[in-house]
């Protein structure tokens, strides 16, 4: 390290060591003017081969071009006598490997919140004709909000020469995690679904490293939903064409698959659905009685009508008008007044 130290000093300093991948160590530095951690991979010519030495140039072009959150950026690639080193970004999570090292699986929401993000980041590789060919839970970084795919080691790219990389006795990817057509060299973009299908598989089953590209008892899905298997199902298909065409598709088929959190609750819900259903079912069953309807005015307190006239005085003759507009004709003598009624038996009940 004292070596490395004084090799990339001043531009970075170096601080401690992360892991020891299969081409080299990677360590924590900063970039001293920009005072920004950075992750270091550090290939030491001493005990490189020239194919090992011009596979890591290429990790270094191929994933510099690829711009995107959910893959590592490549910010620089040095030179000395003694060491190439790839400056990047530092992820400051473990590996997935390492995750599930430590939990065993994960639940279907975080497999499927990875798997989403992996298919972003493939999808980009894809259309920039890159397939990245090692896809595993070592070369995913699990950062703060998202995960990261790392290590273009071996990725191959439509225009950045690779004939090292077909070199004979040399393995191009990780045996556990390869797809049928890697072992004849065939492989193109859709082997990067069938390796991711691999790795969610693991995921969610917490499948043991040497387990992860064997035949799946129908047991081990105990308590997956169907929909999220069949989509991972489909990423393994041994033949081509009835694989996922594309990173695309893939993940459009895995967004329908429904939000575990809703289906872990969907019981809940549908529970309390029915309870509210019964209270209020019980609050208004039976029927209530309607309310009487309102009572109409009291009487009021008056004689019988007949005896009315006999009771209110009489109403005062009219006055002529204070100014009448024509003179008005001698008054006529007064009508007798009538006789009362006789008071109305009362009607018959
Ligand atoms: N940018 C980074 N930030 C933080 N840690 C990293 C970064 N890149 C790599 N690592 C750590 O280093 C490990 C090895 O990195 P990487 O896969 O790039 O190396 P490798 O030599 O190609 O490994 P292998 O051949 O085993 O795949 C990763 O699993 C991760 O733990
Ligand atoms: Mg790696």
């Amino acid at each position: 390290m004292a070596r490395l130290a004084a090799a990339i000093a001043p531009r970075y300093r170096v601080d401690r060591p992360i892991a020891r991948g299969g081409m080299g160590c990677v360590f924590k530095g900063l970039n001293n003017s920009l005072q920004a951690p950075v992750a270091l991979k550090v290939l030491e010519l001493a005990t490189a081969d020239e194919v090992t030495v011009h596979r890591f140039e290429r990790e270094g072009q191929v994933q510099a071009r690829l711009n995107h959150s959910n893959i590592v950026r490549v910010y620089d690639t040095l030179e000395y006598p003694e060491f190439r080193v790839l400056v990047m970004e530092f992820v400051s999570g473990q590996s997935l490997k390492e995750m599930l090292k430590e939990s065993g699986r994960l639940s279907v929401g975080e497999t499927r919140r990875l798997g989403l993000q992996m298919l972003e980041a493939l999808e980009c590789a894809h259309d920039a004709g890159v397939v990245h060919r090692d896809v595993k839970p070592g070369n995913i970084l699990m950062g703060r909000k998202e995960a990261l795919l790392a290590d273009f080691g071996i990725a191959s790219a439509a225009d950045v020469s690779d004939e090292t990389l077909t070199s004979p006795g040399r393995p191009i990817f990780t045996p556990a995690y390869r797809s049928p057509e890697q072992e004849y060299g065939a492989a193109d973009h859709r082997s990067d679904i069938y390796t991711l299908g691999l790795t969610q598989r693991q995921c969610l089953l917490g499948l043991q490293d040497d387990k992860v590209r064997g035949p799946v008892e129908d047991a081990a899905w105990h308590g997956i939903s169907s929909d999220i298997r069949e989509v991972i199902e489909r990423s393994l298909e041994v033949n081509l064409q009835e694989r996922w065409q594309s990173a695309d598709e893939f993940k459009a088929a895995l967004e329908k698959t429904s939000e575990p959190l809703m289906r872990r609750w969907r019981p809940a819900f549908a529970a309390m659905g029915l309870s509210l259903a019964i209270i209020l079912v019980a609050f208004f069953w039976p029927p209530r009685p309607q309310p009487p309807p309102p009572l109409p005015p009291p009487p009021a307190l008056l004689p019988p009508p007949a005896l009315l006239p006999a009771l209110l005085p009489a109403p005062p003759p009219a006055e002529p008008p204070a100014f009448p507009a024509e003179p008005l004709p001698p008054p006529a003598a007064a009508p007798a007044a009538a006789a009362p009624e006789p008071p109305r038996a009362p009607p018959c009940v």
